[in-house]
């Protein structure tokens, strides 16, 4: 049988939306093609946010399986939908809510910041959630001498740490795409192009922030080539963010910083990738994969993330 083409099912997608008051969000890190047929493209936290505050009936992710979570636990009246549930996170998947619990018990009396990345369980046990875009002001808000766990990404806790000074337990997780970044490979490229700005996501090893020229999170390392002079960056994070990178400005070079697996081009991740635009189409005919997150662990879970979204908008961010 013939296989509808891409155009078929991006009208049939559209056609699916307005019918059903549909919307979808889509992370930097989904394809191309994702990223152009979403209502919203954005980093972790500006996903939130748009998920909390939106007048459609079903939400479908187009991401991983804890920010579709997220925005189950912001949006719990909706209907939310990812295209496949396989779509996990390896950083999320390095800490477990009993592991995590015994974590707590050990390390009494301290504030428990979790990175977005994490399961509805993992958020349950934390009181504050934040994401690369707001880390170091989250904990900045806190009093000076509050001690804190930060959990899971062991690479952010590092920089946040730096950061700030605080007196902070990290957990020992990590994500396999940002680790993977080779440090020879980008100082290989740097020497290639030097007047290359090298450009890293807090995830990333800490040899591999020592050569950036600038360290953020997707949303802010896109701000960033809007903003600055140069022509080229060496990008260290995953690859699906230079496809907005080249839409706000198609004329500078975007070079991805390459993975210490050298028969590998690009830094993909691939849960991300999971997410093709046959699934959606399928997800939105069907309504499902549904997110289900229960009740309790909803409850619990909604607390610290609202704290974060609370003092994210009161700093502006
Ligand atoms: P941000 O969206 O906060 O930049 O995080 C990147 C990431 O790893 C998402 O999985
Ligand atoms: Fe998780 Fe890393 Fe993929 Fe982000 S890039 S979803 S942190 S595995």
């Amino acid at each position: 049988m013939k296989q509808p083409s891409t155009e078929q099912n991006i009208y049939e997608i559209e056609r699916l939306k307005k019918e059903k008051n549909a919307i979808i969000l889509a992370h930097y890190y989904q394809t191309g093609d994702i990223q152009d047929i979403a209502d919203f493209v954005g980093d972790s936290l500006a996903l939130s946010q748009k998920a909390s505050s939106n007048s459609a009936d079903i939400i479908l992710f187009a991401g991983v399986k804890f920010m579709a979570e997220t925005a189950k636990i912001l949006s719990p009246e909706k209907k939310v939908l990812l295209p496949d549930l396989n779509a996990g996170c390896s950083l999320a998947d390095s800490c477990k809510a009993e592991d995590f619990s015994k974590f707590l018990k050990e390390n009494p009396g301290r504030t428990v910041i979790s990175y977005v990345n994490t399961t509805a369980e993992i958020k349950a046990l934390s009181d504050i959630i934040c994401t690369s875009s707001n880390a170091v002001q989250i904990v900045e808000s806190l009093p000076p001498d509050e001690k804190i766990i930060f959990a899971p990404d062991r690479n952010l806790g590092n920089y946040i740490l730096n950061k700030t000074g605080r007196d902070m337990i990290i957990w020992n997780g990590t994500c396999h795409v940002h680790e993977e970044f080779s440090l020879e490979a980008i100082i290989k490229l740097k020497k290639e192009n030097p007047e290359a700005k090298i450009i890293v996501h807090p995830e990333c090893e800490l040899p591999v922030r020592l050569v950036a020229d600038f360290i953020g999170s997707t949303s802010a390392l896109l701000q960033y080539t809007k903003k600055d002079k140069s022509n080229c960056y060496i990008v260290a994070t995953e690859a699906g963010i230079i496809h907005q990178m080249k839409k706000e400005n198609p004329d500078k070079t975007y070079i991805p910083a390459p993975p210490r697996d050298s028969t590998c081009g690009c830094s993909e991740c691939n849960f991300m990738k999971l997410i093709t635009l046959d699934k959606i189409l399928k997800c939105l005919k069907y309504e499902e994969p549904e997110i289900i997150v229960p009740g309790e662990i909803l409850i619990n879970a909604r607390k610290p993330i609202i704290r974060m979204m609370e003092i994210s908008e009161k700093l502006g961010l």
